[in-house]
């Protein structure tokens, strides 16, 4: 890896911080590249389980995964979500589901997983720069990075968040359950062994509780 040739801005945080809408925006502003590695765990996920490959059977599948997982994004349109192409289809719906989260969660504390994935976030890293919006972007994928964000929000708007976002995909959620989901989710992801979720020490952290995406935009930009 080598951040002197190719700048790399990380962005990090727990879900429904705002790093999609941010990584979009700033992808789209610069013109950079954009890695969404959620996504990217949520498609190995919905792959895993389309072909009913287990965790516990990852290993003895690898080579046929590993053939198969090409996974490109596009920043797309300001304010819709980031498009996901997996093998030359649009699963950006298929994947962004409540469902598909919870699977990712759990495989994503599985260090194989992790290993997987590794190369694949890595090989994003390509001119004039990318966005890399995640967990682990700035603590263990892209240490070099030039800039290293890290979002974060009240559970109560996180959850709000989401709620609007998954109404906008026809999905009708229960605010509870919402809530009680993410917050699992989150304790799985600071708890976790491998990679946890916490902001690399030469981060800006930013609440985005109160703040409008252009009010988050600016608060980077004055630290870029
Ligand atoms: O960001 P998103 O909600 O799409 O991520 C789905 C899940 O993928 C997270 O809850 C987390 O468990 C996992 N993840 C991760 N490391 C990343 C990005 C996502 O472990 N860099």
């Amino acid at each position: 890896m080598n951040d002197k040739i190719v700048p790399v801005i990380t962005i990090d945080g727990p879900s429904g911080a705002g790093k999609g809408t941010i990584a979009q925006m700033l992808a789209l502003d610069l013109n950079w590249n954009i890695l969404d590695s959620g996504a990217l765990y949520r498609t190995l996920a919905y792959f895993m389980l389309e072909q009913n490959i287990g965790l516990h059977d990852f290993e003895k599948n690898k080579e046929l995964i590993k053939e198969n997982f090409r996974v490109k994004f596009d920043a797309g349109i300001a304010g819709e979500p980031v498009k996901v192409i997996f093998n030359d289809m649009d699963i950006t719906k298929e994947v962004r589901t409540e469902e598909i989260a919870k699977k990712t969660s759990d495989l994503a504390a599985d260090p194989v997983i992790r290993d997987f994935i590794k190369p694949c976030q890595r090989d994003f890293m390509k001119p004039p720069g990318l966005i890399a919006d995640g967990r682990d972007m700035g603590t263990v994928i892209f240490k070099d990075a030039r800039h290293k964000i890290f979002l974060t929000a009240s559970l109560q708007e996180r959850a709000k968040r989401r709620q609007v976002q998954l109404k906008r995909q026809g999905s009708e959620v229960n605010m509870r359950l919402l809530l009680q989901e993410l917050e699992d989710r989150d304790k799985k992801d600071i708890e976790r062994k491998h990679s946890p979720l916490k902001p690399a020490t030469n981060s800006v952290i930013i609440d985005t509780s109160n703040l409008r995406p252009e009010g988050v935009i600016e608060e980077i930009k004055k630290n870029l």
